[in-house]
């Protein structure tokens, strides 16, 4: 019989769990033995007796490591490489080239070919960059100092805020209903061509800075050229003071996210404006300036949000929809119970992370 053992998450402000009760509940049916780490899902409000009660057997960190055959989390753990015993499966969100011991077995959600009609139920990255997209609208909401819906009172008429999302991939388009809902006036923005249909059909309007269409392998974008992103910024730069809130949310893989809000566009921005970046990172955002996870105001009155791992801020609702990832992907692997990694598998073969030695890559992500 396989084991299956779900560790606490060990990144600071990771409020998130790679396996909820009612996963548990639904692996025990398929006579799947679960270990619990104790207090594993609390942060997400996922307490202790709601895994005993699914069937689950809750025990310290140790005896996790001790008795799985499979360990499931989101980050990549910070005692994996000490504490994973040769003959273990590792899978999360563990990035192309994870530091593992001799022997032990890694998937990384984050190759999974998601194009793969097959593989939908099981793409974690898309799972929680809608539970990111979503946030950040109600992120900026909040911070915005206006109503975002137009509103008709005894005390007059409301213009409804103008939202602009740069970048309509998972979460841009997410974000672009979530305003919608909110009753926002917005404007999507793309460089794949593909991205621009997406936006108009959320009933969006769509900027169009008429540039190349960027549109790469696996519905991806490409980067842009020196010259494109130079010609792309002027472009921003003129067309982003009409608007009272910006949330971007670009990536370009394997690169730094792409700059598409510089100083000077902030400059041109009314006071009260708000702009979020969903990309912002330690080496540099979509937006000059912006902080991971930190709020500053601009001389001139512009509140700038980075807001890195916004999954991670709704965290029930991303941990239910990550487990369900994570068991789509244990039912393909497991047909009759025990775990079989086929290399001859298309979805198999582009998750598992090749063994050091393997000559495949070296894991990294090259510019
Ligand atoms: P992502 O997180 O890599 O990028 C987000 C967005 O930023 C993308 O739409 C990209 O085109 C855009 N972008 C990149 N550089 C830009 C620039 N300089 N200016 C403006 N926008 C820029 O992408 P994500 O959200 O992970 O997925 C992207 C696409 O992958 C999807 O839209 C889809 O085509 C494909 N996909 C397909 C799935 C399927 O077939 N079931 C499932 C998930 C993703």
């Amino acid at each position: 019989m396989t084991t299956v053992g779900v560790l606490a998450e060990t990144a600071g402000r990771e409020r998130r769990v790679a396996l909820t009760p009612e996963v548990a509940g639904r692996l025990r049916k398929r006579e799947v033995d679960v270990l619990v780490e104790a207090g594993a899902g609390r942060r997400a409000w996922f307490d202790d007796i709601g895994y005993a009660d699914a069937g689950a057997t809750v025990v310290t960190r140790e005896l996790v490591y001790a008795g799985s055959d499979v360990l499931l989390c989101l980050h990549p753990p910070e005692d994996l490489a000490a504490a994973a015993r040769p003959g273990q499966l590792v899978i999360g969100l563990l990035g192309r080239a994870p530091a593992l011991a001799p022997g032990v077995r890694a998937i990384s959600l984050d190759r999974l070919p998601r194009t793969l009609s097959r593989a939908q139920a099981m793409d974690a990255l898309t799972s929680q960059a809608n539970v990111a997209g979503y946030k950040a609208a109600l992120l900026a909401a909040e911070a915005y100092p206006g109503y975002f819906p137009l509103l008709m009172t005894a005390a007059g008429t409301t213009r409804p805020a103008q939202v602009l999302v740069l970048g309509a991939g998972v979460a841009g388009l997410q974000a672009i209903a979530t305003a919608r809902r909110l009753g926002a006036q917005v404007t999507g923005y793309d460089v794949r061509a593909a991205a621009r249909g997406d936006i108009a059909s959320t009933g969006a309007a769509v900027l169009d800075l008429s540039g190349p269409a960027a549109d790469a392998e696996g519905g991806y974008a490409r980067g842009l050229t020196e010259d494109e992103a130079e010609t792309q910024l002027r472009g921003l730069a003129a067309a982003i003071p009409r608007f009272d809130v910006v949330i971007t949310t670009a990536q370009v893989p394997g690169r730094r996210a792409p700059l598409l809000v510089t100083a000077e566009a902030l400059k041109g921005m009314r006071a009260g404006s708000v702009v979020l970046d969903l990309a912002a990172a330690d080496d540099g955002g979509n937006v000059e300036g912006s902080i991971p996870d930190t709020r500053t105001v601009t001389d001139g009155g512009v509140a700038v949000i980075g807001a890195a791992n916004l999954a991670s801020t709704v965290p029930a609702a991303a941990s239910t929809a990550y487990a369900r990832n994570l068991l789509a992907l244990l039912t393909h692997l497991m047909p009759r119970g025990e775990v079989v990694l086929d290399p001859g598998d298309e979805i198999t073969d582009a998750v598992l992370v090749p063994e050091r030695g393997d000559g495949e890559d070296d894991g990294e992500d090259h510019a």
